[in-house]
């Protein structure tokens, strides 16, 4: 492509060291697309005649369609995909062929090809994350009288709703998805026509190529443009944190089916035996999942890294970007997928989960609410429950055992109405303010959330 200036080949090390179409093929599509809109520009620019146009949006049609095949002849020494396409449709059809390139330079062309590609990752991935919180819903809903403990320092708290517990996850998840529909508004910017660095002599319509791409602006300045990979960097964040919500998704789960917990068994389809202990059957998918949080961080670490010396303006650096953007694409893709469907088939073990929520130790904060709602000070109320914890810890009789005397002993404030206070399911109920785990709180939000997953919803 510039053999004019040069007279020696390039060595087989610097085409292995240099090349990108191992992994950059994945752009195909969207490089066909931009390069379709581009000869249209060049038409209404005057470069191009409708037929040569015509006859180039065939051509590249004809390669999509090949390479989606796995018949299109990939050449290392073309470096990249735009070259790859350029070469082989050149090759084809002659002189026009040979046009398309003008005004155009690869910088500007793999920006707008990132770009494209980013915004249908942003859809795909914001589908995975709404399939996965109606996923957790649905669990919820299915088991809307399940209690657990709820923990602090993974110290037993006070009781919740697994429904609560399972919606804690959803907002996560719904800020992640707020956060990858908010990049879409910087992904949308169309840097075609900024060239190389400077623009170009030939004058493009460039409103009129964004607009044939879907983009709703264009790139206002082209030095930034093409080396701006803001858009890119934000959406690693946007994917580790992602994977900062499922990894810790991930280890409730895994927690949850251990022996010590018992509260969740997962299907045989998502789970993993031990070629050495036969009764082993490990939550391999939570594991990886929590694993793969690592590499989400790395990619956004290597980017970040990358951009950060660079001198204005494109450096072939930037070529290090696209396969940290792919892997963090596909792994938050799978992790998705995988979650989806192994939370959809997970067993709830309610009667374990109900066994641990038992615990009437859950219950001091509401035994300390009682003496406020009595008249005593929280601060004092609240000394007074920690003496009768230490009390029924020593003299190992448990909160509802204790008569009337035991209570009255910590405390004249108290009354025949405590034993009112110690019951489970009064607990939850009483728990009623907005974001609060009261079973009528939990399911109007769990209804909520539902009707508003449902894609299918009017
Ligand atoms: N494969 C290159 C990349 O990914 C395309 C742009 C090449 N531009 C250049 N001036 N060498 O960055």
């Amino acid at each position: 492509m510039w053999k004019g200036r040069f007279q020696e080949e390039t060595t087989d090390l610097m085409k292995r060291f240099g090349e990108s179409i191992s992994f950059d093929w994945r752009l195909y599509k969207h490089d066909v697309r931009a390069s379709i809109a581009h000869a249209n520009g060049l038409v209404r620019a005057g470069i191009l005649k409708s037929e040569e146009a015509a006859t180039i949006a065939d051509g590249l049609r004809q390669i999509e369609q090949e390479i989606a095949e796995g018949a299109f002849p990939f050449s290392v020494d073309l470096e990249d995909i735009h070259m790859n396409i350029e070469k082989v449709l050149t090759d084809r059809i002659g002189p026009a062929g040979a046009k398309l390139h003008t005004g155009r330079s690869r910088n500007d062309q793999v920006a707008v090809d990132m770009r494209l590609y980013a915004l249908d990752a942003v859809d795909a991935l914001s589908i995975k994350i709404c399939a996965l919180r109606s996923s957790l819903v649905g669990l919820g809903q299915r088991h809307p009288e399940a209690v657990l403990p709820g923990y602090t320092h993974l110290q037993r708290g006070q009781p919740v709703l697994l429904g609560h517990h399972l919606l804690a996850y959803v907002e996560m998840l719904s800020r992640d998805h707020g956060r990858l529909q908010d990049a879409r508004e910087r992904i949308d910017s169309m840097p075609l026509g900024s060239g190389a660095l400077a623009g170009s002599t030939i004058l493009i319509d460039r409103e009129a190529v964004a607009k044939e791409l879907g983009f709703s602006k264009v790139s206002r300045n082209s030095m930034d443009a093409v080396s701006d990979r803001d858009f890119m960097a934000e959406m690693l964040f946007d994917l580790a944190l992602l994977g900062t919500h499922l990894s810790r998704l991930s280890e409730d789960v895994i927690l949850w089916v251990s022996a010590e917990f018992d509260f969740m068994a997962l299907s045989d389809a998502h789970t993993t035996g031990s070629s050495l202990m036969p009764q082993k059957k490990n939550p391999d998918a939570a594991e990886l999942t929590r694993g793969k949080t690592g590499r989400l961080y790395g990619n956004l670490m290597a980017l970040l890294t990358t951009l950060k010396g660079l001198p204005m303006t494109y450096n072939r650096d930037l070529q290090e970007d696209k396969e940290r953007l792919f892997d963090s694409i596909d792994t938050a893709e799978m992790c998705l997928d995988i979650f989806t469907e192994m939370i959809a088939q997970a067993t709830v073990k309610e009667a374990s989960m109900r066994a641990a929520a038992s615990d009437p130790f859950l219950l001091a904060t509401d035994l300390a609410d009682y003496l406020v709602k009595q008249g005593v000070p929280f601060r004092q109320a609240h000394e007074i429950i920690g003496k009768l914890t230490a009390y029924s810890l020593e003299e190992r009789v448990a909160f509802p055992d204790m008569t009337l005397e035991h209570f009255q002993q910590f405390s004249e404030a108290f009354e025949e109405s405590v034993f009112g206070v110690l019951n489970l399911d009064a607990a939850l109920a009483a728990r009623e303010a907005i974001g609060a785990p009261s079973p009528q709180r939990v399911n109007d939000e769990l209804a909520h959330w539902a009707t508003k997953l449902d894609l299918s919803a009017p």
